[in-house]
C-alpha cells in the first residue's frame, strides 16, 4: 500500500486530493494528449474528464508501470524530447485514481506544462507522397513512395517536421536519401525505380528500411537517413550552424508503417527548413558492423547480445557523403533499429581514458516505437575513443535467424545524428 502521506510530501497540497482540472489535466494533456485525441494513433481519446475518468484505474496502471507513454531510455543522461512522466506526475496520477477521480473546478485549472513535441520555426520546402495511398496490410502496412528532390542546386536540410496524413493510420514515417553519388550510382535509382514501377497500386512494399520486402535482392548502396516520425514526435531542427547535404538530383523514399486499419487513405508530407550553406556538415549515420548484412548476425533459437565497438569514421567516410571526421565528432541523437525480435539494446563511447559514456540505454525495444532520443547536451567522440552498439535478441523459433529487409529478418543499427567539430 502507498503511504497517505506520501502525495503530500510529493506534489499536492496536503487535505487536499489531487483533482482532474488543477492536476491531472495538465499532465494528461502534455504526455499523453498528442495520442490519446480523437482520431490520433492511441484506441481512445482523453481529452475530457469524463474519457479520463472512465478509464482511470488502466491509466493510473498504464503510468504506473511505465507502459505509457511510451518512451524506453534509462535514466543514463538528459534528452531533450523526454516525454515520460516522473516520479511525482506518476504519484499524482495513481493518488488522483485512488481518491476516486475528483473532477475539481473546472473554472480554476492548474498550469499548462511545457509541450516535448517542437515545430519547424519556418518551412523552405514541402515534399508530399505523390498521390494519396489507401494501405492494404492487415493489420500492418509498410509500404516506400519514391519522390524526387526538387531543387536544382546543392542544399543543406538543417531541419524537418512531417506530417502525418491521416493521424489514425500512420504510425511512423521514415526519409531516406539516395545521394547521386551513393556507392552504386545510377544502379541504385534504377533498383529503386524498379520495384515502384514493378509493385501495384502507388509505391512498392518495404519493411525495415527502403529496401523491397517483395523480392530477395538487397538495395545495391547503403543509403541515409534524412527524417523519422513517431507519434507524439514533432519537428527536428538541427544544432545550430549545421544541416544535412542533399545535393541536386537526389531521391527522397519515403516509408510509411500503417496500422490497426480502419477504412481511410492516407497522403503524408514533410516540411524542411533548407540553407545553402552550413558551418559543420551533419548526417544520420548509421553504427553496425560491416559484416552483418554480409550474412554475419546470426540469432540463433533462444536469442543472443550482438555487439561492435570500433572507430567509425572510416566506415562513415562511405556513408554520410563525406564528413569531414578527422577531428572527431559531436553526437546529438540516436534512434536503435531491430526488428520483431529486438528486446533491448544500447549505444556508447569508451573513451580513450577508459572511461564509457552512455548515449542511449534501452530498457526495453519495440519496432513500432523507434523514437529518436534527442540528447540534451551533445557527446564528443575524440580520435582515440571508440563507439559501441549493442542490440539484444530473443528469437523463440527454433531456426537461426540473420540480416534481412524482410519481418523475419533483423537488423542491429544505431542511427546517430553527428555533425563535424
Ligand atoms: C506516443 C503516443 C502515445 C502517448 C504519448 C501515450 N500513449 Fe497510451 N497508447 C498509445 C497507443 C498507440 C496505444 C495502443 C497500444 C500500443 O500500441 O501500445 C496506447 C494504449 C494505452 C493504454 C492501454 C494499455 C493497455 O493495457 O493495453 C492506456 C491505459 C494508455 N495508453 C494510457 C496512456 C497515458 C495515461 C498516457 C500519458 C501518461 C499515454 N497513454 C501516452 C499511444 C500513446
Amino acid at each position: 500500500m502507498r503511504s497517505p502521506l506520501a502525495p503530500c510530501l510529493l506534489l499536492v497540497a496536503c487535505g487536499g486530493q489531487p483533482t482532474w482540472h488543477q492536476d491531472v489535466a495538465p499532465i494528461v494533456e502534455a504526455r499523453c494528449g498528442s495520442c490519446h485525441t480523437e482520431g490520433a494513433v492511441a484506441p481512445f481519446a482523453l481529452d475530457t474528464y469524463e474519457q479520463a475518468a472512465g478509464m482511470g484505474p488502466i491509466v493510473a496502471a498504464a503510468a504506473e508501470s511505465g507502459l505509457m507513454p511510451p518512451w524506453f531510455a534509462e535514466d543514463v543522461r538528459a534528452y531533450s524530447n523526454d516525454h515520460s512522466l516522473t516520479d511525482e506526475q506518476i504519484a499524482t496520477v495513481v493518488d488522483w485514481v485512488a481518491a476516486d477521480m475528483p473532477e475539481g473546478d473546472p473554472d480554476d485549472p492548474g498550469e499548462a506544462l511545457p509541450a516535448t513535441a517542437t515545430s519547424l520555426p519556418r518551412t523552405d520546402l514541402t515534399l508530399s507522397m505523390p498521390e494519396a495511398y489507401e494501405p492494404v496490410g492487415d493489420p500492418d502496412d509498410y509500404r516506400c513512395f519514391v519522390l524526387d528532390w526538387p531543387e536544382a542546386t546543392d542544399l543543406f536540410v538543417t531541419g524537418f517536421e512531417p506530417h502525418p496524413g491521416n493521424d489514425a493510420l500512420v504510425h511512423h514515417i521514415a526519409a531516406f536519401l539516395v545521394r547521386p553519388d551513393n556507392l552504386a550510382g545510377q544502379g541504385a535509382f534504377d533498383q529503386i525505380r524498379g520495384w515502384d514501377a514493378g509493385s501495384a497500386g502507388p509505391g512498392y512494399a518495404c519493411f525495415g528500411g527502403p529496401g523491397s520486402s517483395e523480392t530477395e535482392e538487397d538495395l545495391r548502396a547503403p543509403i541515409q537517413q534524412l527524417a523519422q516520425w513517431v507519434p507524439g514526435g514533432g519537428a527536428f531542427v538541427f544544432p545550430e550552424g549545421s544541416g544535412i547535404e542533399v545535393p541536386a538530383g537526389s531521391m527522397i523514399v519515403l516509408q510509411l508503417h500503417y496500422f490497426d486499419q480502419t477504412d481511410g487513405t492516407d497522403l503524408t508530407t514533410i516540411d524542411f527548413m533548407t540553407e545553402e550553406s552550413v558551418a559543420r556538415k551533419g548526417a544520420f549515420a548509421p553504427w553496425l558492423d560491416a559484416t552483418w548484412p554480409l550474412g554475419n548476425m546470426e540469432i540463433p533459437p533462444g536469442g543472443t547480445d550482438i555487439d561492435k565497438v570500433d572507430d567509425p569514421r572510416d566506415f562513415w567516410q562511405l556513408m554520410t557523403g563525406g564528413l569531414d571526421l578527422e577531428a572527431g565528432f559531436d553526437i546529438h541523437s540516436t534512434m536503435m533499429h531491430m526488428h520483431t525480435r529486438g528486446v533491448g539494446g544500447s549505444t556508447w563511447i569508451e573513451h580513450a581514458d577508459g572511461t564509457r559514456e552512455d548515449i542511449l540505454v534501452l530498457e526495453k525495444y519495440d519496432f513500432d516505437w523507434q523514437f529518436n532520443y534527442q540528447l540534451a547536451e551533445p557527446a564528443r567522440f575524440a580520435p582515440g575513443d571508440q563507439l559501441g552498439v549493442e542490440c539484444v535478441f530473443a528469437n523463440d523459433g527454433d531456426a537461426p535467424i540473420n540480416w534481412g529487409e524482410g519481418t523475419l529478418d533483423e537488423m542491429c543499427v544505431s542511427n546517430l545524428f553527428v555533425t563535424e567539430l
